[in-house]
């Protein structure tokens, strides 16, 4: 059987490739539990900066969980097929930044598992939806919770009411995509930030991360106070000295990650 999950590797950047694409990558049992292996490998490596998920084809990022695996479920089935660790979380949790390059079909699952990632880039032939309601289901991946955090409570609820899908324009215009690209341009020009991004303090990246992440769960006052505390934790580093040194120096930083 080939792999569900390609990885590889292009400087300190890692991209995850979802690889059904006769099934539009959709997201079975196998290929999160793949997508849960590849993290955790890429977690541990130190030659890894940021990590970028798409899908293989031309046609689908991922076009939403397995409905093969659905028929005949009880709710058992399901509550063990939604065990702990769920790919979502842990994707939302990866200390590492995580850009989801959407290549086309992003719905369902997909489209929570990109909900999931710091920044999603679109190639303009993307599609985004949330069609569960479709087959009497509702988002099951964090959708009813990340999407209204994203793009507004009204938004939400149309996409996941209606099930209608929209193009990258409409979904760059409420918040969904944050870039869109042409499609020829989308691995190029993902790849050029994710290596930009890649370039910087690992250390830093990740604190960097943390306070923004913070932002969704914080109040103002509570992320500003815990701001001030990760910006003077900063300053217990060598990559901050290295940093200010090399801007006084007038050359670039060497970044340990200390
Ligand atoms: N789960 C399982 N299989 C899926 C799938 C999914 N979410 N999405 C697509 N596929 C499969 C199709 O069954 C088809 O398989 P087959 O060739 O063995 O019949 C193959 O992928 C190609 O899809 P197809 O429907 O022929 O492509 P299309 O271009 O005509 O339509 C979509 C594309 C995305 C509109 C359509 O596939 C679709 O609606 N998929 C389901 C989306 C969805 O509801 N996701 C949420 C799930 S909770």
């Amino acid at each position: 059987m080939p792999a569900t999950i390609l990885l590889e590797r292009e400087g300190r950047v890692a991209l995850i490739t979802v690889n059904r694409p006769d099934k539009l990558n959709a997201l079975n049992e196998q290929v999160r539990d793949d997508t849960l292996a590849a993290l955790a490998e890429i977690e541990h490596d130190d030659g890894v900066g940021v990590v970028v998920i798409t899908g293989a084809g031309e046609k689908s990022f991922i076009a939403g969980a397995d409905i093969g695996e659905f028929a005949g479920r009880t709710p058992f089935d399901q509550r063990h097929a939604m065990r702990s660790p769920r790919v979502f979380d842990i994707m939302a949790a990866f200390p590492k930044p995580v850009i989801a390059m959407v290549n086309g079909f992003c719905l369902g699952g997909g489209c929570e598992l990109a909900l999931s990632c710091d920044l999603i880039i679109a190639s303009e032939k993307a599609r985004f939806g949330q069609p569960e309601i479709n087959l009497g289901l509702i988002p099951g991946g964090g959708g009813t919770q990340r999407l209204p955090r994203r793009v507004g409570i009204g938004h939400a609820m149309r996409l996941i009411l209606s099930g209608d899908m929209i193009g990258a324009a409409e979904a760059k215009e409420i918040g969904l995509a944050d870039l869109v690209v042409p499609h020829e341009e989308l691995r190029s020009k993902t790849m050029e930030l994710a290596q930009k991004m890649a370039g910087k303090s690992p250390l830093t990246l990740k604190v960097a991360k943390e306070a923004v992440r913070a932002s969704q769960r914080l109040s103002i006052e509570d992320g500003i106070a815990y701001e001030r505390d990760l910006f003077c934790l900063c300053f217990s580093t060598a990559d901050k000295e290295e940093g200010v040194k090399a801007f006084l120096e007038k050359r670039p930083a060497a970044w340990t990650g200390r």
